[in-house]
């Protein structure tokens, strides 16, 4: 497989070598497109780079940003949003500008457009430089659920009742949690001339043997990712 793993010793040294790989893209190309993802996983990298913004070692004011997925019937103004999600962890704190930043919509009336026009949009500013990834217990990549055909584009799904019981933490009970969202298609994730995948915690375990194991199927859809040439998984089980 071409997946590079990189084990790190805990929880900061994985945030720190991920934030490194877009700082020195950033710094070698400030027009470039960078694909980020929400949850938990990536809290401790996004306060590395509004460290290093506010420390002038790296601008975003030429760089365009595309969020991985959204939930439906939500918007930015809805605490429990990707979109609130990243004002509070990045958007808010660099220098960003604000026509530059995208997610797809997922208050849209129809969103099946929107999920087209999304992958466009993303086709128009020369496609990802680098996608950041997280992962789900059961392989979810984005909210590309077990049983997702690896050729779809962006598109609307709906929930698996373990994603909606995973992410119930962000609502005030589970009736709250959206049952669609929208998100990249494992197409669009592969079109990323890079992946950074982060994997942290005793609970994702399971998923990092299965993708260590090399087998490829769509059961386990972060397993697409051995058909793309240049991919870092950056691990640790140590919080
Ligand atoms: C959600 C997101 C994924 C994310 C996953 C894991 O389902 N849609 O993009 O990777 O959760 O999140 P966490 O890092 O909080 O475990």
């Amino acid at each position: 497989s071409n997946i590079n793993w990189i084990e790190a010793a805990n929880y900061d040294e994985l945030s720190k070598i991920a934030a490194n790989i877009f700082k020195e893209e950033l710094q070698k190309h400030p027009e470039m497109v960078l694909g980020l993802a929400t949850g938990g996983t990536p809290e401790g990298f996004y306060k590395e780079l509004v460290e290093a913004n506010k420390a002038g070692e790296i601008s975003f004011e030429k760089a365009q940003s595309f969020n991985l997925d959204e939930y439906v019937g939500i918007n930015a103004a809805n605490k429990a949003s990707y979109h609130y999600y990243m004002d509070q962890q990045l958007f808010n704190h660099v220098d960003m500008k604000n026509d530059n930043i995208h997610l797809p919509e997922g208050d849209k009336i129809d969103l099946q457009a929107a999920a087209t026009q999304y992958d466009a949009k993303i086709e128009a500013a020369g496609g990802i430089d680098i996608q950041l990834l997280g992962i789900g217990v059961n392989g979810h990549i984005g909210f590309n659920e077990p049983g997702t055909p690896f050729a779809l584009g962006t598109n609307v799904v709906e929930l698996t009742e373990s994603t909606r019981e995973a992410n119930k933490i962000y609502f005030s009970s589970i009736e709250e949690v959206p049952t669609h969202a929208i998100t990249m298609g494992i197409q669009t994730i592969l079109n990323a001339k890079k992946v950074v995948l982060l994997i942290s915690g005793a609970s994702k375990q399971e998923a990092i043997n299965r993708l260590r194991s090399g087998v490829i199927t769509e059961d386990f859809p972060a397993s697409a990712l051995h058909n793309h040439s240049n991919v870092t998984v950056i691990y640790t089980d140590v919080k």
